[in-house]
C-alpha cells in the first residue's frame, strides 16, 4: 500500500502515464491528480477503467503555465509529484524539436519552480516525505556499441532532439535537489510496450498495419536494437522507487530484454499468424519493408537494471515473449479504443476535431 495520500501525476492521459494511473488507483489507497493538457498523445478514453474511482481527479493544465500548476498545487496539496508529461516521440522531435524544448525543459522546469515554492512551505513532517520523480529514458545516455549497458553512472550523450530535452530536464532536476535540497527521484526506463500505446511507435503501428495488410516499414535494414519493457512493469516500478527510492538518486528500469526491431517485428506477425488464422494477409511477415534509416538513428540501447533489483527488489514480472502475446491480444481485442485514435475521434472528449497524425512511418 502506498504510505502516499495523494500523488500529482503529470501525463497521465498519455501510454505510461495512463498505466500508473491505474496502477496507483487499483493497487494502493492514493489519490491521484491526472495533470495533462491533451496534445494529441492524450487521450481520456485509456482511463475509463479508473475515471468514475473517488481517488481520481483530472487537471486540464499545461505544466508551462506556472500559475495553473501553481494553483493545481495549492488546491490538492499532493505529497508527490510523478512527473510523465513531455513530448516523445523521436521523428516528431527531428522534424519539430521546437515543443520538445517547451515541454520537456521549460515545463519540468515549470514544475520544478512550483514545486520548490510549495516544498519550502510545508510542515518538516510533510516537507521530508515529499518527492519529485521525474520520468526519464535511456536514449538521454546515447547510443551503445554490440557490448555494454547503460548504468546510472554512464555519462549522458544524448543524439536526438528528444533525447537531448530530456537530458536537460534530468540535469534540471539534479540541479534543483543540488542547490535547493529538493527531494527528488530520477529513473531512466528503457522502451515501453503495452496497451493503450499511441499507434506511432513500433509496435503499435506494426500491430495496426499488419491486421490492415499495410506494409510493414522498418528503418534501414532493422538491426537496431532496443531493450524492451511490459508496460505495466514500468508502472510498477515508479511507484516503488516513488514510495521507497532514496531521495537524490537516480535508478535504471529495464527489462533485460534486447531485440532487433526486426527481431520485434517478425515476433508481431508470427503471433498474428497464429491468432488471426483466417486473415487474407498471413503470412504477415510477407509485408515487412525496408526504408531509409532514420537521420542519427542510435544503433542500440541496453539497460543494467541491477541497482533497482538490488536496493528496492524489483523485477519485471512479464518476459518479452508473455507481454508481447498480450499486447498483440489486447490491440486485437480493443478495436475501438484505437480505431477512435486512428480516426480522430478521441479528441471529441476534448472538444477538438481530429488532427489524423497517427504518423503511420517507418520505425
Ligand atoms: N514510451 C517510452 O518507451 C518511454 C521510455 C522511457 C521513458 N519515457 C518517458 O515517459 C514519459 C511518458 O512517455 P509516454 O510514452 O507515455 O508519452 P506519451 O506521448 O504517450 O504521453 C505524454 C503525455 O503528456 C501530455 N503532455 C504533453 N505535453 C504536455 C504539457 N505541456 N502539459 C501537460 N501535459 C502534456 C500529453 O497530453 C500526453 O498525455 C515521458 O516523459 C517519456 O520521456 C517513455
Amino acid at each position: 500500500m502506498s504510505t502516499l495520500g495523494t500523488i500529482v501525476v503529470t501525463g497521465g492521459a498519455g501510454f505510461i502515464g495512463s498505466a500508473v494511473v491505474r496502477h496507483v488507483i487499483g493497487a494502493t489507497d492514493a489519490t491521484v491528480v491526472n495533470v495533462d493538457s491533451l496534445t494529441y498523445a492524450g487521450n481520456l478514453e485509456s482511463l475509463a477503467d479508473v475515471s468514475d474511482d473517488s481517488r481520481y481527479r483530472f487537471e486540464r493544465v499545461d505544466i508551462c503555465d506556472f500559475e495553473a500548476v501553481r494553483d493545481v498545487f495549492r488546491r490538492h496539496r499532493p505529497d508527490a509529484v510523478l512527473h510523465l508529461a513531455a513530448e516523445s516521440h523521436v521523428d516528431r522531435s527531428i522534424d519539430g524539436p521546437s515543443v520538445f524544448v517547451r515541454t520537456n525543459i521549460v515545463g519540468t522546469y515549470t514544475l520544478l519552480d512550483v514545486s520548490r515554492a510549495y516544498w519550502d512551505d510545508l510542515e518538516p513532517a510533510a516537507r521530508s516525505r515529499f518527492r519529485f520523480h521525474h520520468v526519464s529514458t535511456d536514449e538521454v545516455y546515447g547510443s551503445l556499441p554490440a557490448e555494454g549497458l547503460f548504468t546510472e553512472d554512464t555519462p549522458y550523450h544524448p543524439n536526438s532532439p528528444y533525447s537531448a530535452s530530456k537530458a536537460s530536464s534530468d540535469h534540471l532536476v539534479r540541479a534543483w535537489h543540488q542547490t535547493y535540497g529538493l527531494p527528488v527521484l530520477i529513473t531512466n526506463c528503457s522502451n515501453n510496450y503495452g496497451p493503450y500505446q499511441f499507434p506511432e511507435k513500433l509496435i503499435p503501428v506494426i500491430i495496426l498495419n499488419a491486421i490492415a495488410g499495410k506494409p510493414l516499414p522498418i528503418y534501414g535494414t532493422g538491426d537496431n536494437v532496443r531493450d524492451w519493457l511490459y508496460v505495466d512493469d514500468h508502472a510498477a516500478a515508479l511507484h516503488l522507487v516513488l514510495t521507497h527510492g532514496a531521495a537524490g538518486e537516480t535508478y535504471n528500469i529495464g527489462g533485460h530484454v534486447e531485440r532487433t526491431n526486426l527481431d520485434v517485428v517478425r515476433s508481431i506477425c508470427s503471433l498474428l499468424d497464429e491468432l488471426c488464422p483466417d486473415s487474407p494477409f498471413r503470412p504477415h511477415a510477407s509485408l515487412i519493408s525496408f526504408v531509409t534509416d532514420r537521420l542519427g538513428h542510435d544503433k542500440r540501447y541496453a539497460i543494467d537494471a541491477s541497482k533497482i533489483q538490488r536496493e528496492l527488489d524489483w523485477k519485471p514480472s512479464e518476459t518479452f515473449e508473455s507481454g508481447l502475446r498480450k499486447t498483440v491480444g489486447w490491440y486485437l481485442n480493443e478495436r475501438v479504443w484505437w480505431e477512435r485514435v486512428l480516426s480522430g475521434a478521441y479528441r471529441q472528449m476534448v472538444g477538438e476535431s481530429s488532427n489524423g497524425e497517427t504518423g503511420q512511418r517507418a520505425v
